[in-house]
């Protein structure tokens, strides 16, 4: 079972960097609820040829497939970035695939985003995105005992920093206090017309579990499903500009839109 604690000593579990909780999420798109938060996210992208785009929290890349579906293979380079190593092996499916049809480079690394971005790139991206990873940047202060955001904080400026000048933003978080009945019901619903029913519901369970745990952690100030109003403010406190968003994933995520100002 999912223990927040491994031993009081040791520092709590992030379930985010094990395989088994990444592979839960690989099938995410079999969620309506996430193909429309998917298809939303893409729609708001400003791609044009030969750019270079960061996939933050990329999981198994279903944005980055997007973005380059979108572009008609044109982007110049997408690098996913993600605190599962296991991730790695379906970038290297994606990889395989777009080779086939265009230049574009594919590269995974494996980064804890609480750290920032790496001092690798400064006002390099033409465009960021980002699906429902952002609000899982933590920061544990051990002289009031408590969870803080400034890695959220220090993120939202290390994206700033790392984006060329004009570089979009675009992101989803969750709302505060998702219902993830909500989106376990428009998974439900589709059930009875999908083929593999029983694997679907096993896959939905597992994503489900965790979303507990998630909630959980977000109540104790660890992780950050923050309301729109606060998002704006982070925003615009560090200079983003044409700071917009609209909801989406059955109403229990944001999806946000600025650019470097
Ligand atoms: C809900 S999944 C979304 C995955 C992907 N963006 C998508 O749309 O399918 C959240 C992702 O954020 C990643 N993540 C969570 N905390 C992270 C951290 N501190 N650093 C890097 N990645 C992190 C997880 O490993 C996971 O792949």
């Amino acid at each position: 079972m999912l223990t927040l604690l491994r031993k009081s000593s040791q520092k709590p579990v992030n379930y985010w960097r094990n395989d088994r909780c990444a592979r839960a999420f690989w099938k995410q798109h079999e969620l309506p609820a996430y193909r429309q938060l998917l298809e939303d996210t893409i729609r708001s992208l400003r791609i044009t040829a030969n750019s270079n785009w960061l996939d933050l929290g990329c999981g198994a890349g279903r944005l980055s497939l997007g973005l380059w579906n979108r572009s008609a293979g044109e982007v110049r380079e997408i690098i996913g970035m993600d605190c599962a190593a296991v991730n790695a092996n379906a970038f290297a499916k994606l990889q395989q695939q777009f080779a086939q049809t265009s230049q574009t480079k594919v590269i995974f690394q494996h980064r804890d985003f609480s750290d920032g971005l790496g001092s690798d790139y400064h006002d390099y991206f033409d465009g960021i995105v980002s699906g429902l990873a952002i609000q899982y940047a933590e920061h544990y202060c051990p002289q009031t005992n408590k969870w803080t955001d400034k890695a959220y904080d220090f993120l939202l400026a290390e994206v700033y920093r790392s984006l060329k000048r004009h570089g979009q933003f675009v992101f989803s978080v969750n709302v505060p206090e998702p219902s993830w009945g909500a989106v376990a019901l428009s998974a439900l619903r589709q059930l009875p017309i999908q083929k593999n029913r029983l694997r679907s519901l096993q896959r939905l369970y597992r994503m489900y579990r965790y979303g507990g745990w998630l909630k959980k952690q977000a109540r104790q100030g660890r992780f950050h499903y923050l309301p729109a109003e606060t998002i704006k403010e982070k925003l615009a406190r560090i200079g983003f500009k044409h700071i917009d968003f609209q909801i989406s994933f059955a109403n229990q995520a944001f999806i946000f839109s600025c650019e470097k100002g």
